[in-house]
């Protein structure tokens, strides 16, 4: 079976590569949890390597990405994991639950195969967008219809605990927001590659025209310069906890 990542996912390795600011907030989130499954685990990006994990994802060219050291990956559906409840003490999913087919089911088996906590890494639809909408205004549509509200969440999950995760200027995981001080690499096919929202995008060519025109003859500086100055950015990004009661 072709899926998404089987196409996209080519040289992703090297662009998304996990960020140790996120890490150590992820860590925190995992807090003691003795064993680890990372549900569509990609490249492997943001295990823990003092536990035992197990990595999970459908996709072929993104297992076929991960390290030599990386935990044992086993190629599956997040909507139907091959392991008993209970099996691990936590489990985590970055920047996955977006692409599931069906979100419930994924979930559930999430809280059904960890004893302890489930951590998310996701985006929430409801925040503000950042000047990227400008030049691409199919991002808020493609967010909104993409990304599972705070409000689902919780239905699925039960009480959840939401943590802002602001993103630093120099994220080194290239995901959308990454690049919101480094406007030109939005330019960059190969960097843009690495962004499933930008192959949702059916007008893509007139927002990379403006971009380029406005970075070559300052419009965009005018505008948007006051981010050169900040650290990182609340992009929307959110860790979501929900530990067993
Ligand atoms: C944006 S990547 C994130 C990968 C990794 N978690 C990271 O942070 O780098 C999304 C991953 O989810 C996987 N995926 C998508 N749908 C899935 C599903 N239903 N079950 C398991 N993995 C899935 C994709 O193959 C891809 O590797």
């Amino acid at each position: 079976m072709t899926v998404l990542y089987d196409t996209i996912g080519r040289g992703y390795g090297a662009l998304r590569r996990p960020d140790q600011r996120i890490k150590r907030r992820l860590f925190d989130a995992l807090g003691d949890a003795s064993s680890v499954i990372n549900v569509g685990a990609g490249a492997g990006s943001y295990e823990p390597n003092d536990r035992p994990v197990v990595a999970v994802d459908r996709s072929l060219t993104m297992i076929q990405q991960r390290g030599r050291k990386a935990a044992p990956v086993i190629q599956a559906r997040a909507e139907s994991l091959p392991f008993s409840d209970g099996t691990f003490a936590a489990a985590m999913a970055i920047l996955t639950i977006h692409h599931w087919s069906n979100l419930s089911f994924g979930l559930r088996e999430l809280r059904r195969v960890a004893r302890e906590r489930v951590v998310i890494l996701t985006r929430d639809p409801a925040a503000s967008s950042f000047w990227l909408t400008e030049y691409f205004p199919e991002l808020i549509e493609v967010d909104q219809q993409t990304f599972p509200s705070m409000a689902t969440l919780e239905q699925e999950l039960g009480p959840i605990d939401v943590y802002t995760l602001p993103i630093p200027h120099d994220c080194r995981d290239g995901f959308t927001g990454a690049y919101w001080r480094r406007p030109a690499a939005y330019l960059d096919r190969r960097i843009r590659s690495a962004m499933s929202t930008f192959t949702k995008l059916n007008r893509l060519q007139p927002g990379l025209d403006r971009l380029r025109q406005d970075l070559s003859s300052g419009a965009w500086q005018k505008k948007y310069g006051g981010v050169l100055k900040q650290a990182e950015m609340p992009l929307g990004y959110r860790l979501v906890v929900s530990a067993s009661q």
